[in-house]
C-alpha cells in the first residue's frame, strides 16, 4: 500500500485503494496550499522535470507542486536543448539524471518510453505523458476533479469524446475510473475509436460501454470529457484536416444535454469546445487544470515517502 519508491507509469495497475489514498492526500495538499502556500515537506529533495514534448499544464503544475512542497527542481523544457538531440538514448539520459535527483518526471513522444526510463533507474519515475500511450497524472487529477464536482466517483456515466485512438488522457481515465463502477460512452469518428486492447480490458473488468459517433448520445452522460484531435500524431496531415472539426461542443448543445452535466477537457482545446460554453457552471475544465497542482503534490510526496 505504501507508495514510497513507486513509479507512476500507467493507471492500469492502480487499485481502488491506491486511488482513494491519492485523492485523500491530494485533498490534504489542497488544504496545505490554502493554509501555508509553501510547505517544507520535501525541502531536502530534488526533482528532474524532463519534457521532450510541448506542455503548459503538466510541466508548470509539476514545477509549481515542487515549489509548494519546498523542493528544488532541474528541468529540460525544450528537447532541442538536451543531449537527446545528439542521439543520446532515453535510458542513458535517465541514468545520468538519476545521479542528480531523487525523482524524475518525464514526458516524451514514445509509447512505453516512461517505462524505459523507470527500468534504467532506481529512483521513482512519474510519467507525464508517453506519446499516444498513457497520461496517468492527468487521469488522477481528472478523478480528483470529478470527486469535487460530483461529490463521488461511484457509478457515473462518463462520455469521452474526440480522438480516442491517440488521446492518452482517455486511455488513462478509462482504467483509473474502472474500479468505481462507471459506464462509458466512447464517442469518436470511425478512424479514431478507442484501441481494441483497451476495450477488451474494459470488457474483462465488467465495465459497460457503448461506442457512438453521435455527440448527442454523449450529452446524456453525467460527465462529458471532450478531447482535442491530436494533430501531432497523424502521419497524413490531410487526415487531420478532414477530422479536426468532427465534434464542436456549443452552449446550445450543452443546454440540450443532461441537466447538470459536467464538461471536462484535459486542455489544450483547439476548437472542440466553443468559448460560449466557458461561462456555464457546467464548464469544469479550468478548475480541472488547477487541481493538477494538488494531485501532483500528492504524488511527489507519496513516491518520495513523505505522505
Ligand atoms: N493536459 C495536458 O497534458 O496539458 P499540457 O500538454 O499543456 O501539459
Amino acid at each position: 500500500m505504501s507508495f514510497e519508491g513507486r513509479d507512476i507509469l500507467t493507471t492500469e495497475d492502480l487499485s481502488r485503494e491506491d486511488i482513494l489514498k491519492i485523492m485523500k492526500v491530494a485533498s490534504k495538499m489542497e488544504e496545505i496550499v490554502q493554509q501555508v502556500h509553501i510547505s517544507d515537506l520535501l525541502s531536502d529533495k530534488m526533482v528532474a522535470v524532463i519534457f521532450l514534448e510541448p506542455s503548459t499544464r503538466t510541466r508548470l503544475s509539476f514545477e509549481t507542486a515542487v515549489h509548494r512542497l519546498g523542493a528544488k527542481f532541474v528541468t529540460i523544457a525544450d528537447p532541442k536543448s538536451s543531449s537527446t538531440q545528439k542521439g543520446e538514448s532515453l535510458a542513458d539520459t535517465a541514468r545520468t539524471v538519476a545521479g542528480y535527483v531523487d525523482c524524475i518526471v518525464i514526458r516524451q513522444p514514445q509509447k512505453g518510453g516512461a517505462k524505459i526510463v523507470a527500468d534504467a533507474v532506481n529512483i521513482p519515475v512519474i510519467n507525464g505523458g508517453d506519446g499516444a500511450g498513457q497520461h496517468p497524472t492527468q487521469a488522477l487529477l481528472d478523478l480528483y476533479t470529478i470527486q469535487k464536482e460530483k461529490g463521488t466517483l461511484e457509478g457515473l456515466k462518463v462520455a469521452m469524446v474526440g480522438d480516442l485512438k491517440f488521446g492518452r488522457t482517455v486511455h488513462s481515465l478509462s482504467y483509473a475510473l474502472a474500479p468505481f463502477n462507471p459506464e462509458y460512452v466512447y464517442c469518436s469518428p470511425e478512424e479514431l475509436k478507442m484501441p481494441e486492447g483497451i476495450l477488451k480490458d474494459m470488457g474483462a473488468r465488467g465495465i459497460k460501454y457503448t461506442e457512438t459517433g453521435d455527440i448527442r448520445e454523449a450529452l446524456q452522460a453525467d460527465i462529458l470529457y471532450m478531447t482535442r484531435i491530436q494533430r501531432e500524431r497523424f502521419e497524413n496531415p490531410a487526415d487531420y484536416e478532414r477530422l479536426k472539426n468532427s465534434f464542436i461542443l456549443t452552449k446550445k448543445l450543452v443546454e440540450a444535454g443532461k441537466e447538470n452535466i459536467t464538461i471536462m477537457h484535459p486542455l489544450p482545446r483547439v476548437n472542440e469546445i466553443a468559448t460560449d460554453v466557458d461561462s456555464l457552471p457546467n464548464a469544469a475544465y479550468f478548475r480541472q487544470a488547477h487541481n493538477g497542482v494538488y494531485v501532483r503534490m500528492a504524488l511527489l510526496a507519496m513516491v518520495l515517502g513523505r505522505a
